[in-house]
């Protein structure tokens, strides 16, 4: 992979100060927003209203994690809004490429996640028409668990697609990144690395985002 990218997740800033929250780790790749609607995953979050007003808020390229049921009913939107990427769980729809169609249709990069259970070799022509693959190294629904190095593979299958020529996709990975870890997703060819609770329970988010990039990088 090339350079590195990291992205926080605001899910463990905090939820009264996101304009702030944002502001601290400026010059990161994305701004990772885990949108929960309590049925798809047992946690409840933000939605759309929130996304608006942080666009408004942030240049910082917006990845929107959808943990929701029904997304080729609700992903869409988020595109119109103006985020630069959407991904939505394999698991939540019976037509990933619709969705994905859906969301690049409304302006922006469709993602595809799986979570940690989910076998990816049904995924893996459906990964030719989609931008981004997000790998869950956790249980969808909270921050701050432990990372699941067994979901590496998945990537590794993927990385050796992208570099031999027969797939373009940027392979991102979700949860438990932190500094123990994330040199080892690193090793598995991950291209962006999403960090909640590494970042926001950080002195400096800012420079906990700088130190995971140059250690993903060593
Ligand atoms: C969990 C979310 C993650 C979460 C990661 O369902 O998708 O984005 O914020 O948090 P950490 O980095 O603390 O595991
Ligand atoms: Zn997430």
């Amino acid at each position: 992979p090339s350079a590195p990218m990291i992205a926080p997740s605001i899910l463990s800033a905090d939820f009264a100060n996101l304009a702030a929250e944002t502001r601290a780790v400026e010059g990161s790749d994305w701004l990772h927003v885990d949108v929960m609607d309590a049925h798809f995953v047992p946690n409840l979050t933000l939605g759309l209203p929130v996304v608006e007003s942080l666009l408004k808020a942030t240049d910082i390229p917006m990845d929107c994690h959808l943990m929701i049921e029904d997304p080729r009913r609700w992903a869409p939107p988020y595109a119109e809004a103006g985020a630069y990427n959407v991904t939505f769980h394999a698991e939540a729809t019976d037509d990933p490429r619709a969705v994905a169609r859906d969301i690049r249709a409304a302006g922006a990069k469709a993602g595809l996640a799986i979570k940690p259970g989910t076998d990816l070799t049904p995924y893996l022509e459906i990964l030719r028409d989609v931008d981004t693959l997000l790998v869950m190294s956790v249980e969808p629904g909270f921050g701050g668990q432990r990372f699941i190095p067994e979901v590496l593979s998945k990537v590794r299958t993927v990385r050796n697609l992208v570099d031999a020529g027969e797939l373009s996709v940027l392979v991102e990975i979700d949860g438990g990144i932190n500094a123990d870890t994330i040199e080892e997703a690193a090793e598995a060819g991950v291209d962006c690395f999403v960090a909640g609770s590494a970042v926001y329970s950080a002195d400096d988010p800012g420079r906990a985002v700088a130190a995971l990039r140059a250690q993903a990088a060593a």
